[in-house]
């Protein structure tokens, strides 16, 4: 979490910054801050608590000139999000300024025994103790910026993503990563930094992708250089980036989370092109065709993933055994890559994360890694790190996913693991012929039936003010719908800030029921499928205690309107399909309610998009 930016070059740096950082928002907001060294040769830093507008408004009567800085938006891990705590941080002298992404794990050693140098601190931070070691050992061992960022790096565990600025050097950045990410853009006798492309994509599509140990010398007028923390010179990987800037605009819809629940039948149709042969109703990956082997002799799948992404691996889980009859077991990274788990070479690990940055996956990819097993990622953020870590995958394409809230990445993720279920689960025969020509067809009609389902929009706007006053609300799901109630939980929890639970229908009577009251809104996903006579007998057992059932049927549905409160339609579907339509309504709801209570959908309190610390 975190965002970084950077410019240096013949422009102006002040306007670059912002906009970057206002594009890195989503990585946090906490507070932000910029350090430009000026005209005079001052190195000027400014911050402010909370989003970048108040650090605009803080620097509208400052001395904002100069063409190179660096600037950050935070999400804060040591110390509280106040302007004290913001980035950059300066060093004693006030010659250098730092900007950090990441968890410097040994700050406390490491500062306690500046303290005893005599180095003073002003933040309660992990970041600035590195910049006052670098400085430290700057003037101690007369070495230059480099040289002390390569020693001081060496001394420090921990993930980061960092630029330094010296004001007694004006042309030269230096920036290094270590499991943080970190984007370098060239252009035309100017350089760019960025935690993502995203505020390099105006000026230049030439970028290099920082790898894990390096640092780069980033120096005007000079070629860019890339060396090992040891000073061991790399070649430099220059890719063109392919982002279109209207993917990253609201494109005119009020927050960023409606515009992307909005695209999702487009994105969908991206993530199945050219995967899924529509006239020949067949499916092809080409992780399947590289590692045919290793992916059909699985003995057993593991799913490792962090919030909206485990609710998807949940009803990749249900795909894989049901279609495929192989054993998969869903894990919480977080929890996995610290509970010795079993894991063999007979394993498939999947990791699963939108960001494909998410500090938790990364570090149990690894510990599978070194288990032997096969290592399959599903991913939407293109060249990011887990990409990078697995043995082979599949990207979702859904375009960039700014609102902090996950929703088409959802759905992406789904289509993917349903793309991937199918093609082992014809290639193991676990399913007939016919039964995968229908499953693939029925696939590529969802885009189709999102559209529909998103027709819903103006009824659920009209409902969200009922439930705007709710203190709690209760989802129920079963089957392939027990983790969409998971996530619909999620989602209202995440941006309205009511208390909500996912809960597998038919589980409710061990417990939860004890809650129910007319006070409690309930929302059932009731779509027609195997056990849509036993959620209608959940249904009533909600009623009976004097629960508000919301309900999500199938069109042509004339049971459940007799006793739901109110019922959203839906078209028909395959049951194992059924979330990637159903989805949408939850997604609508909890968006209409956080817009109804005032909330700021796109930033909510407390999160950040990509989850870089552990
Ligand atoms: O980028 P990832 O998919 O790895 O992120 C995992 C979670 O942090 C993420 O899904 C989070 O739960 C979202 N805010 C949910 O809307």
């Amino acid at each position: 979490m975190c965002g970084i930016v950077g410019y240096i070059g013949t422009k102006k740096a002040y306007p670059i910054l912002i906009k970057g950082l206002q594009r890195l928002e989503y990585r946090g907001y906490d507070s932000a801050g910029v350090a430009m060294i000026s005209d005079s040769g001052d190195l000027n830093v400014y911050k402010a608590k909370g989003k970048v507008d108040n650090l605009t408004e803080f620097c509208s009567d400052k001395d904002i000139s100069g063409s190179v800085g660096i600037a950050h938006t935070r999400w804060a891990t040591h110390g509280e999000p106040s302007a004290r705590n913001a980035h950059p941080h300066y060093s004693s002298t006030h010659n250098l300024a730092i900007i950090h992404n990441g968890i410097i794990e040994n700050y406390a050693t490491i500062k306690a025994k500046l303290q005893t140098k005599g180095v003073e601190f002003k933040s309660d931070t992990d970041t600035e103790v590195l910049v006052q070691l670098v400085e430290y050992v700057m003037v101690k061992k007369n070495l230059t910026l480099l040289e002390a960022v390569q020693v001081a790096l060496h001394q420090v565990i921990g993930a980061y993503a960092i630029a330094i600025v010296d004001k007694r050097d004006p042309r030269q950045i230096i920036a290094a990563r270590k499991q943080s990410p970190l984007v370098v853009g060239i252009g035309e006798d100017e350089f760019f930094l960025g935690s993502d492309a995203s505020p390099i994509i105006d000026y230049t599509d030439k970028v290099v992708y920082l790898e894990d140990g390096n640092i780069a010398v980033i120096r005007l007028g000079e070629e860019l250089r890339v060396m090992s923390i040891l000073g061991e010179e790399q070649e430099l990987n220059v890719k063109t980036v392919d982002i279109d800037l209207g993917q990253i605009e609201k494109g005119g819809y009020n927050h960023f989370m409606l515009k992307e629940i909005f695209e999702q039948p487009e994105c969908l149709k991206n993530c199945m092109r050219g995967r899924i042969n529509v006239e020949g109703n067949h499916v092809t990956l080409s992780a399947m065709i590289d590692y045919r082997q290793q992916l059909l002799s699985a003995k057993r799948i593991v799913i490792v993933a962090c919030g909206t992404s485990w609710h998807a691996g949940l009803i990749g889980k249900q795909l894989f055994e049901s279609l495929c009859r192989i054993p998969c077991e869903v894990e919480y990274a977080s929890e996995f890559r610290y509970r010795n788990p079993v894991v063999t070479k007979d394993d498939v690990v999947i990791a699963i994360s939108q960001s494909g940055e998410t500090a938790d996956t990364l570090a149990a990819i690894q510990l599978a890694k070194e288990q032997g097993a096969f290592i399959y990622g599903i991913c939407n953020a293109i060249g990011s790190s887990i990409p990078r870590a697995t043995d082979t995958g599949t990207y979702i394409h859904v375009g960039p996913e700014i609102g902090v809230a996950s929703t088409k990445a959802f759905t992406g993720q789904v289509t993917v693991l349903s793309m991937l279920a199918l093609c082992l689960a014809s290639e193991r025969g676990t399913i007939s012929e016919e039964q995968y020509k229908e499953m693939v067809k029925e696939l590529t009609l969802i885009p189709e039936k999102q559209e529909q389902a998103l027709k819903t929009n103006e009824q659920i706007e009209r409902l969200a003010p009922i439930f705007t006053y709710a203190k709690n609300c209760l989802y129920l799901g079963r089957g392939y719908n027990y983790p969409l109630a998971l996530e619909g939980a999620l989602k209202l929890k995440e941006i309205s800030y009511i208390h909500a639970e996912g809960y597998p229908a038919a589980e409710m009577k061990h417990g939860p029921i004890a809650l129910i009251d007319s006070e409690m809104p309930v929302f059932v996903i009731a779509t027609r499928d195997r056990l849509y006579e036993k959620v209608i007998s959940n249904i009533q057992e909600v009623r009976a205690r004097g629960g508000r059932v919301t309900a999500l049927v199938t069109e042509g549905d004339t049971q459940i309107q007799k006793f739901a409160d109110h019922i959203i339609t839906l078209p028909d579907t395959l049951e194992c399909f059924q979330p990637l339509i159903a989805s949408i309504p939850l997604q609508l709801l909890a968006y209409h309610i956080a817009v109804c209570k005032g909330k700021d959908v796109d930033r909510p309190r407390n999160l950040a998009k990509s989850v870089t610390v552990e």
